[in-house]
């Protein structure tokens, strides 16, 4: 087929596809072709406007590191990782919900004794965290592991401070026969995502803020239960309700109580007011909650 134009170019596209021997990427693309010049002509998109939207994307891209991965930026400030994330875990009760995984996860953090302090010294309102991880129905969850990040009192994170070179409030737990974990650290604060980049352009360029309120993430794999990626909120925090990846749950938000001088849990001499963090996670069984995107059926190809 020849001279296409803009009545039968979208039709031509997703009939190209028709031979791709792998069913769900047949229907991903034909489903991308078909959204995508629907966009295109809704909006009229003009020459200069795609022209700039590639060097965006051009420009994201460059951006990407191991220590910087702007596309997921992108992808959070756009909704589409929470989007994507309730698509694939659906609530089920008895369930902590999920949210997401964010781009200062590091893969094998010191695995730590319950106790552990995590924030290595670093200044900050001293914070005891206690946790218990259960199956939906109650069944507390032994050996499962525990990993655990989060910002220090100025709203960083370890990997962007150059002057720290080991792992700081950011561990790995494993869980006791009760399903109980803890561990001393300081209190997380609000942060601006990484803004200086393309997702920060665009930010800047709509009107919006980066900021994301004070929160620690928890990443928990029991075997035989889905992995659960999440984090727990500070109720007192600002940007609750303007967080700019789109992450917040009610039912994440948590309390963390102050708590006064004296002897701290784990017998440890507290001298000043403390504050403590207490969530009990429930995982999910493994295969269940997972639901099948709504997207073009296949057969429309
Ligand atoms: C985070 O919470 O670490 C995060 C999540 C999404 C984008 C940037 C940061
Ligand atoms: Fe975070």
């Amino acid at each position: 087929m020849r001279d296409f134009n803009e009545s039968n170019i979208t039709g031509a596209v997703i009939k190209s596809f028709r031979e791709t021997p792998n069913a769900r990427l047949k229907q991903i693309m034909a489903g991308l072709a078909d959204h995508l010049h629907r966009f295109v002509s809704e909006i009229e998109l003009k020459p200069e406007e795609w022209a700039y939207a590639i060097e965006f994307l051009t420009r994201t891209g460059k951006m990407c590191s191991d220590k910087r991965q702007e596309f997921i930026l992108l992808s959070d400030t756009l909704g589409v990782s929470m989007l994507v994330d309730a698509l694939s875990h659906g609530a089920l009760e008895g369930a902590t919900a999920s949210t997401v995984l964010g781009p200062f996860f590091v893969p094998g953090s010191p695995l730590l004794p319950h106790g552990a302090d995590i924030s290595r010294g670093l200044p900050g309102e001293p914070l005891f965290v206690d946790g218990r991880v259960t199956s939906v129905d109650g069944r507390p969850i032994a050996g499962a592991k525990v990993d655990v990040w989060q910002s220090d009192a100025d709203g960083y994170y370890d990997v962007q401070r150059p002057d720290l070179d080991e792992a700081t409030l950011r561990a790995t737990f494993t869980t006791a026969a009760d399903g109980c974990f803890n561990f001393w650290s300081i209190m997380p604060r609000y942060y601006p995502i990484p803004d200086d980049g393309p997702v920060g352009e665009m930010l800047k360029a709509t009107g919006r803020h980066p900021n994301r309120p004070a929160h620690i993430h928890f990443k928990i794999d029991g075997r035989g239960f889905e992995t659960l990626v999440t984090h727990i909120f500070d109720a007192e925090s600002p940007y609750l309700d303007g967080d700019a990846v789109f992450g917040v749950k009610n039912c994440l938000i948590a309390e963390f109580s102050r708590e006064l001088a004296g002897v701290g849990p784990c017998g440890k001499s507290m001298p000043k007011p403390w504050r403590r963090l207490s969530y009990d996670f429930g995982l999910k069984p493994q295969f269940v909650g997972v639901r099948t995107a709504k997207t073009a059926s296949p057969d429309a190809v």
